[in-house]
């Protein structure tokens, strides 16, 4: 299994140009199953994630082919099979994506229950009650969930108990074929939602409300092909100008936008980082003093976003004095905190929040991954730590981080993959 070994204590320095959102690219990928018509997603990130959605939207019937290295072309002509195996789900719970999609257009879906995972217990129960209150029957067996609705789903107004990315996008989804309206009450307005609504709309959904907690669907009976460009990736501009801050160097983060990251930008400011608005994108510059702590608490967007907080809490471990951490989107996302502690960080958990107090150094250790966000943590504090960090499980890494070592080595970074 590949270790990423770093040397840190070099300022990186120099220009990452940010690929396309994962979170945004996967709920795309599905909705080519809503249309027999071919849909074109442009800037889709090179990710194991991606090769994972792939994978299962070909054993369901989908061809996918890539026109050029990031331009993929889905056509869901025929619907082959409606199932969606544990062997898959397991490996990449985005993989419930489907759900909605199947059952809208094929009228049945049978999807393996994903469990848990290393940053809490994830159930899909909102997934379900959503299809439910559309008139889908579900069935739990086997592990499997078997949603069923050979008449078609009907519109109706349903309020998420609390907020839900995939949730949202999977009854939006469902929503755009229902007979009649859909209102998704409580909705999530994270920017791939919206960039889904944007796709879906372009395929001939109509959709209002998008960016708002409130999505109105009016339900048509085909969709069509069409043409988009997926989001850049606002979690892996946030993880780049975070590792410019941590290492004190400038970065320029093309195709980085403010309004996708406006509280992790105005919190970095506040802890002692310039951002300047370019053309090209965020020219982010590190404090030549030490950061100051700065209190966060993760919450939905527009919120300071869960998937940014092990990496803050990396940053905010060499800050002067101390920085309240607040988890309130998952229960257990805080598997870092044993690593960075291992790295000679000064952490302690109170049931959802960790207080870090900074130290003036962290040291280079050997250190384990434990998922996405919780390894990209550790790649900061090796970046900044005296010595040689290794990391090993970075499978995690490859998930969502394009090209993660050849980004930064671009950039002066003493990063290297061991094989
Ligand atoms: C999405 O996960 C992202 N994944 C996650 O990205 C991200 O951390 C999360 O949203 C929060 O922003 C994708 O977009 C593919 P939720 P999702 O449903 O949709 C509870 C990454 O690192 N809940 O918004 O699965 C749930 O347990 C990741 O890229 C229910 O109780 O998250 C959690 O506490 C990991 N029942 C909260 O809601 C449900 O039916 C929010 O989860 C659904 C959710």
């Amino acid at each position: 299994m590949d270790k990423i070994s770093i040397r840190g204590g070099t300022p990186i320095s120099g220009t990452i140009e940010i690929s396309g959102a994962k979170n945004a690219a996967l709920p795309l990928m599905a909705a080519s199953l809503l249309t027999d018509e071919p849909l074109l997603l442009t800037n889709i990130p090179k990710l194991s994630d991606i090769a994972s959605m792939t994978e299962l939207l070909s054993q369901l019937g989908v061809s996918v082919t890539l026109d050029a290295p990031r331009n993929m072309k889905l056509d869901a002509k025929k619907i082959a099979s409606t199932t969606a195996p544990y062997d898959i789900v397991r490996k990449m719970r985005a993989s419930v994506l489907v759900l909605g999609p199947l059952v809208a257009r094929a009228g049945e879906a049978h999807v393996s229950l994903p469990g848990g995972c290393a940053i809490g217990t994830r159930p899909i129960d909102f997934h379900l009650k959503g299809l439910e209150a559309m008139g889908a029957d579900i069935l739990l067996e086997d592990g499997y969930v078997h949603v069923k609705a050979p008449k078609g789903l009907t519109g109706t107004t349903f309020t998420f108990p609390t907020i839900s990315v995939t949730g949202t996008e999977n009854l939006l989804m469902a929503a755009a074929l229902a007979k009649g309206q859909t209102r998704l009450v409580n909705a999530a307005r994270e920017p791939e939602v919206v960039d889904l609504a944007n796709c879906l709309n372009a395929m001939g959904a109509k959709i209002s409300g998008i960016g708002t907690d409130t999505l109105v669907i009016e339900g048509v009976d085909r969709l069509h092909g069409t043409t988009h460009h997926v989001i850049s990736d606002r979690i892996e501009a946030g993880t780049y100008a975070m590792a410019a801050a941590i290492t004190g160097g400038t970065v320029l983060l093309k195709g980085a936008h403010l309004s996708l990251i406006p509280i992790v930008a105005a919190l970095l400011t506040r802890a002692g980082v310039t951002i300047e608005e370019k053309e090209e994108g965020l020219l982010v510059t590190g404090s030549p003093n030490r950061l100051e702590g700065v209190d966060v608490m993760t919450e939905p967007f527009p919120g300071f976003a869960t998937d940014l907080q092990a990496q803050w809490m990396a940053l905010m471990s060499l800050a002067t004095g101390a920085s309240l951490i607040t988890e309130t989107i998952f229960e257990n996302r805080f598997m870092h905190v044993p690593e960075l502690c291992r790295m000679g960080a000064n952490i302690v958990i109170h049931g959802s929040s960790a207080l870090v107090r900074g130290v003036p150094q962290l040291k280079g250790a050997p250190v384990m991954a434990t998922d996405l966000r919780a390894s990209v943590s550790l790649v900061l504090a090796g970046l900044a730590a005296e010595g040689t960090t290794v990391i090993s499980r970075v499978y995690h890494l490859d998930r969502g981080y394009e090209e993660l070592d050849e980004k930064l080595r671009a950039c002066g970074a003493h990063i290297e993959r061991l094989k």
